[in-house]
């Protein structure tokens, strides 16, 4: 069949993952506009020369009837992209249920759903079914597209089945898993009920990586402890099967955000702003508005700042984006009317008539406007209560090498781990130590930001998302070359 006599020119990486990198608008009964959405995993793979990467997800809209999915998948195959499409049901059971009410706040220490204990066993059964049957949706999509020779690479929590049920079609497969998020202590992991099976399954992947070294050794932890098997420096040994375990931490495509300051429409942006805040140092969080970023404790902070500096009312204001996200989880629709509440009591507590000390805004920024918004900070605080890496904080570092700000980061972002040598690392939790930090940023001498700029400016430039991408799969393919190297002897 085709499938055994096709050779590739240059080898085939299917990028499996629960979003593809665009959104999609239906503009007829078969007519659909596309947007492609750059962020970090888009430009790490643009930037890979050596492999032809294929995207395999879902599209983010429920299309109902076969002419609209026939139109849309012609549409995305132009930018490389196969739709997995998922009704209403399971979007609902699968997407907003298991991966965002029960995942997502686990593997970032918030733990299980505590409301109703009942009703959460009941459901959490039928949604851990809808996630199975998602991911089961998502490896028919893959083998129907596979050839011989392809990598697949499938990523994050949405898809930890993937790997067996790829492995159950063809155990010859080339798979690799890498985990966006922090993947949490082994005694968080094991609260989860569903705990073992997903592990199995992540272990069935060639190659299973982490943005840090800490993810990486809980989840080796979690497997012996919960599964019983031997943990190697390699990674996890069942039954003679080595599963390599590593962690590869992520960047960006900086030269991308370096380039963007030199055009006029980010230039003219960044008058603009300077007019606008002239005579204000201005401190900056961009966030997806969910709750591991830890925006209410940021505002309070800025208050506590505020209460105990009253020289600095008039001369700092805070600009924090709130990109609007999931928002049918009830969790996330609480803590947006959290946010604004927090928001108008401290604007109506040290506002006056022609300047509030917070401006929030609750939806995203186009690309241009996000950089002259970097260039002109002077502080940015990225005060994450947990996250797997953060990217914001590195693209704040790419657009600062003329203005040298302060970034103030949490302890609890993987992103800690490469930048907290310039970084101003806090514990979010502590209002007094993140007020006390605002302070000293803002006070800073030149010469310290300088030097504190350097560092995380030479790590942000050096350790991009093309090197996270290529070595990963690199060491994937080596992964199993070493495995057959192995079998034979
Ligand atoms: C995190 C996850 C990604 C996810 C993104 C946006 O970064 O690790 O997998 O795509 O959030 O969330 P959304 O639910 O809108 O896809």
């Amino acid at each position: 069949c085709e499938r055994q006599n096709w050779r590739p020119s240059k080898q085939r990486l299917l990028v499996v993952a629960n979003r593809l990198p665009v959104s999609a608008i239906r503009k007829g009964e078969d007519s659909w506009s596309l947007e492609i959405s750059a962020g970090g995993l888009v430009s790490a793979l643009l930037g890979v020369k050596e492999f032809e990467a294929q995207w395999i997800g879902w599209a983010g809209v429920n299309v109902p009837d076969e002419v609209g999915q026939r139109a849309l998948a012609k549409a995305l195959a132009e930018k490389r992209c196969v739709p997995v499409f998922l009704d209403e049901e399971i979007v609902h059971q699968y997407y907003n249920g298991y991966c965002n009410n029960i995942l997502w706040p686990l593997f970032h220490y918030l733990g299980l759903p505590q409301e109703d204990r009942l009703a959460t066993t009941r459901s959490f059964q039928s949604q851990f079914d809808a996630y199975k049957m998602a991911n089961q949706m998502f490896a028919d999509v893959v083998y129907k597209h596979y050839k011989e020779g392809d990598v697949i690479w499938c990523h994050d929590y949405h898809l930890m089945f993937l790997p067996e049920c790829l492995k159950k079609y063809d155990s010859k497969m080339k798979v690799g898993w890498f985990l966006h998020t922090p993947f949490p202590s082994s005694e968080i992991h094991r609260t989860l009920p569903s705990r073992s099976e997903l592990l199995k399954s992540v272990l069935s992947a060639d190659l299973v990586g982490f943005h840090t070294y800490d993810y990486a050794r809980h989840f080796v932890s979690a497997c012996t402890r919960i599964l019983g098997l031997e943990g190697t420096p390699e990674g996890v040994e069942n039954q003679g099967r080595l599963t390599r375990v590593a962690a590869f931490p992520i960047g960006i495509d900086s030269e991308r955000f370096i380039r963007a300051l030199e055009l006029p429409q980010v230039q003219d942006h960044v008058r603009e702003l300077k007019e606008r805040f002239a005579g204000r140092k201005v401190m900056l969080g961009v966030d997806r508005l969910d709750m591991i970023k830890g925006i209410p404790q940021k505002i309070l902070a800025f208050e506590k700042f505020l209460e105990e500096n009253a020289d600095w009312r008039d001369k700092v204001v805070l600009l924090q984006i709130a990109v609007p996200t999931r928002t049918d989880v009830p969790e996330y629709q609480k803590l947006t009317s959290q946010v604004h509440e927090i928001v108008g009591r401290i604007n109506g507590r040290f506002g006056t008539l022609t300047a509030v000390p917070i401006h929030h805004l609750d939806r995203s920024l186009d690309f241009h406007a996000l950089c002259a918004l970097y260039a002109v900070t002077d502080v940015a605080l990225v005060t994450s209560l947990r996250d797997g890496m953060n990217l914001v904080s590195y693209e704040f570092v790419a657009c600062q090498d003329l203005k040298k700000g302060v970034l103030i980061l949490s302890e609890f972002a993987g992103a800690a781990q490469s930048l907290g040598a310039g970084a101003l690392l806090v514990n979010p939790w502590n209002v007094t130590e993140v007020a006390k930090a605002i302070g000293l940023a803002l006070d800073m001498s030149a010469e310290e930001r300088e030097k504190r700029h350097r560092h995380n400016f030479l790590h942000v430039t050096t350790h991009t998302a093309q090197d996270w991408a290529e070595t990963f799969v690199s060491e994937l393919n080596d992964t199993i070359v070493e495995a057959q190297l192995r079998t034979r002897q």
